[in-house]
């Protein structure tokens, strides 16, 4: 079905598990479609940095909370097509710092608290507002914007996420051992998908993408596809 609005007032929900490719098909596929591309992942992740440096409980969800309210985060677009987009915490400019395995284990346990995540998600529900939106994360097709006109679940077997988590560290210097990205991998999705609040989930309506054993262009051109079909037009 095709739909009447413009594009500018389109939102796409894209949700999936830890290393399914959503960022960087996320990404890519705003690029194509002209729209803007926004990294929840990366706002969790931001305070759970926030959380780490000022020594905050993870388990003190009130004061985790209050570090969300009071925290700047802002994205700013890659400077070339394919780049990455920066993230911000309060003026600093944090798209590395937030990519860290020690980030990476401790994300999971602070986005797990429902005051963080109201916070969070009456932010996100802001930033989609106007609509012309790709947002990515684990609950935005369920329940931050559960009337998305477009919703997709990305997914991939468990061993081939592992693969690409430790390719991805392994390119940016880090050198874990895959048993531990295996192991960490295997917790995250535990957590994310067994908490009370608003866990990972294959939100109604979605269309679910196995991209076991697809390229990243293949992907990107799938979920163009799907947006397209649906009256997005790049
Ligand atoms: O997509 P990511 O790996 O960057 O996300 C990091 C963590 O943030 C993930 O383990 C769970 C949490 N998260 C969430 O709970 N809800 C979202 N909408 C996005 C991420």
């Amino acid at each position: 079905m095709a739909l009447s609005r413009g594009k500018g007032s389109l939102t796409v929900a894209i949700d999936g598990p830890a290393a399914a490719g959503k960022s960087t098909v996320s990404r890519a596929a705003a690029e194509r479609l002209g729209l803007t591309y926004v990294d929840t992942g990366a706002m969790y992740r931001a305070l759970t940095l926030r959380g780490l440096r000022t020594g905050v409980d993870p388990e003190d969800a009130r004061a985790l909370a209050d570090l969300a309210s009071t925290m700047e985060i802002r994205f700013e677009p890659a400077a070339r097509p394919g780049g990455t987009q920066r993230v911000f915490l309060d003026g600093e400019d944090v798209t590395r710092e937030i990519r860290t395995r020690e980030v990476d284990v401790a994300v999971s346990p602070v986005s797990r608290h429902a005051e963080v995540r109201e916070r969070f998600r009456d932010l996100q529900r802001r930033m989609a507002l106007g609509g012309g939106v790709v947002m990515e994360g684990r609950d935005i097709g369920s329940v931050v914007l559960p009337d998305a006109d477009i919703k997709i679940y990305l997914d991939a077997e468990f061993d081939c996420r592992v693969c690409r988590r430790y390719r991805e560290f392994s390119a940016k210097g880090y050198r874990p051992r895959k048993e531990e990205v295996r192991r960490d991998m295997a917790c995250r999705d535990l957590l994310d998908s067994s908490r009370q609040t608003a866990p990972l989930t294959v939100a109604r309506g979605a269309i679910r993408i196995d991209t076991t054993h697809m390229t990243l262009e293949e992907v990107v051109n799938a979920v163009v596809k799907v947006c397209q079909e649906r009256g997005v037009r790049s």
